[in-house]
């Protein structure tokens, strides 16, 4: 069976900056688009979580005792985990669909983008107000509502659950497919991350921006795989 290591391609003990380029290049080679499947695409991503996790190269997770491969993650922004104990209680989100925009000549950098959705009489899936409880992912909590946002492979590794952070901030896992130049235009993925401030605003469904449209993966690969378990 290949390690994690072999699965993307680089030595054991390579270096971060060139673990994250091999992933990118693996993602790309294995997206069912480019010639791959869904279960090659799962097992890049999977192996790169291993090793984000702290894979000893031995066949298992380190202990983290004196180990020279501690576990990598941590947020884009550089944040840790010492921000756990600042997560709110509950979090207030004003959402928005992208895809009404266009129907009214509406842009992501309007400043009164939200005000104006608040006043169009939109489709109660198009804009609306959801509560999200703590450690729950956006997605999730969209989905207790009844909407049924857009998403794949829900485990970072496609820009189907994409959302455009808008106001407030929502937490952001380096272990995802995002570049880091969407991650600090405000892009998030809804499938694994929650808000962390009290009230947020997010356009949802932007899988068809410039930069995400080839980071996308038709979900029924996703459900044809899934079937095949
Ligand atoms: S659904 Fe694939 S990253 Fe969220």
């Amino acid at each position: 069976m290949e390690s994690p290591f072999e699965i993307l391609g680089v030595d054991s003990d390579a270096d971060d900056a060139e673990i994250e380029r091999a992933y990118r290049r693996r993602v790309k080679e294995s997206h069912p688009d480019h010639g791959g499947s869904a279960e090659e695409f799962q097992a890049v991503y999977a192996a790169y979580r291993e090793i984000l996790n702290g894979y000893d190269g031995e066949g298992g997770a380190d202990d983290g005792e004196g180990a020279d491969r501690p576990s990598r993650r941590g947020d884009a922004n550089g944040r840790g985990d010492e921000d756990d104990e600042d997560e709110p209680e509950e979090s207030r989100v004003e959402f928005l669909n992208y895809e009404v925009l266009d129907d009214h000549g509406w842009a992501l950098d309007d400043d009164d983008l939200f005000e104006k959705a608040s006043a169009a009489g939109l489709d109660p899936a198009d804009y609306g107000e959801i509560p999200v409880e703590p450690n729950q992912s956006l997605l999730e909590a969209a989905e207790d509502q009844g909407f049924a946002w857009p998403y794949a492979c829900r485990g970072g590794a496609c820009a189907n659950c994409a959302v455009a952070v808008i106001e407030g901030e929502m937490e952001m896992d380096s272990s995802n497919i995002l570049p880091s130049e969407m991650i600090a235009d405000g892009i998030r993925l809804s499938c694994l991350n929650a808000p962390i401030t009290d009230e947020m605003k997010v356009v949802y469904n932007v899988k068809h921006l410039p930069n995400l449209d080839e980071l996308k993966l038709p979900p029924d690969r996703f459900e044809r795989a899934h079937l095949n378990d």
